[in-house]
């Protein structure tokens, strides 16, 4: 961008950082400038600075930082992303974690995908609830997923996919929690209902702190957008959500250790779960 001098980019990347806990370093800058162009021009303004003006002082309800949000978050994901991780939970931690609550006679799960873009990795959740729970529609389910994406939450309550999103969904579960028309999959009624979206900002603690209670939290390729100081407060917030006995799951390249200490680790067929004590508060 042309009239965009760097300092004036930097007060933008911070104010990013500030509301979001995205931190751009310098090699997205190209990334960010088209953006924001995006922005200008759907605006008619032709200054950065007038721009700049508008997200500091007169943007009152969010509306432009939230335009401008949906085009600078990254999205990517699909239906059983991180196939043996998935696998893990559906195998081992699930059946634990159920087993040990059926026990109890409390039949209720609580799970929570923050940070669920476009909606694939809760339905991915709800498809094994119902796939490894005898009797699913015995238990009082909830999976809440959020993203601070409005367009991502979008597609994701529609739940309409194109075939690259469920390539690695396994055919048989294919044929039974999808409909397939004119080349698209929509998710069946019986996995949408497990599943409550909502707009949440994760940096935002007030919106944070009211959550509790999880027996899961999935939390996966969201952490390498922030920088240490917002990861580590988003991960201290996830272990007071989480129950006693409670998982958590993050990508395969963030390691949950490194950022909080209190969460235990176990190996479960071959690979390293954290997990909040039994006796923890
Ligand atoms: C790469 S996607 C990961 C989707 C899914 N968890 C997965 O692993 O496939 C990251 C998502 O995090 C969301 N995100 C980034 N910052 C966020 C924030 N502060 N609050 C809520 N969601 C955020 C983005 O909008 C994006 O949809």
């Amino acid at each position: 961008m042309s009239n965009i001098t760097s300092g004036e980019l930097e007060v933008l990347i911070d104010l990013i950082y500030r509301k979001t806990g995205i931190r751009f370093e310098e090699k997205k800058l190209y990334f960010i400038s088209k953006r924001i162009e995006k922005r200008m021009n759907a605006l008619g303004m032709e200054k950065f600075s007038e721009y700049l003006r508008l997200l500091r002082f007169s943007d009152r309800d969010n509306h432009e930082f939230q335009q401008l949000t949906d085009l600078l978050t990254i999205n990517e994901t699909y239906f059983f992303r991180d196939f043996p991780q998935m696998e893990v939970f559906a195998e081992q931690c699930l059946l634990e974690v159920s087993e040990k609550k059926a026990k109890a006679g409390r039949r209720s799960l609580r799970i929570w995908s923050a940070g669920c873009s476009t909606g694939e990795e809760p339905y991915t959740l709800a498809i094994i609830l119902s796939e490894m729970l005898d009797d699913v529609s015995e238990w009082d389910i909830k999976i809440t997923a959020g993203d601070i994406d409005t367009n991502a939450l979008e597609k994701a309550k529609r739940g309409v996919y194109e075939i690259r999103s469920v390539r690695d969904v396994p055919p048989e579960y294919l044929s039974k929690y999808f409909k397939v028309s004119g080349g698209l999959y929509m998710v069946k009624d019986q996995i949408r209902n497990m599943v409550q979206f909502e707009h949440v900002n994760l940096s935002d603690k007030n919106q944070i702190r009211q959550k509790m209670g999880f027996d899961f939290i999935f939390c996966r390729n969201l952490l390498i957008y922030f920088d240490d100081i917002s990861r580590k407060r988003l991960v201290d917030q996830f272990y007071v959500a989480l129950n006693p006995g409670g998982y958590i799951f993050l990508g395969s390249s963030e390691s949950v250790g490194r950022i909080n200490t209190a969460f235990k680790l176990k190996k479960v067929g071959g690979h390293i779960v954290y997990y909040k004590g039994e006796n923890q508060l």
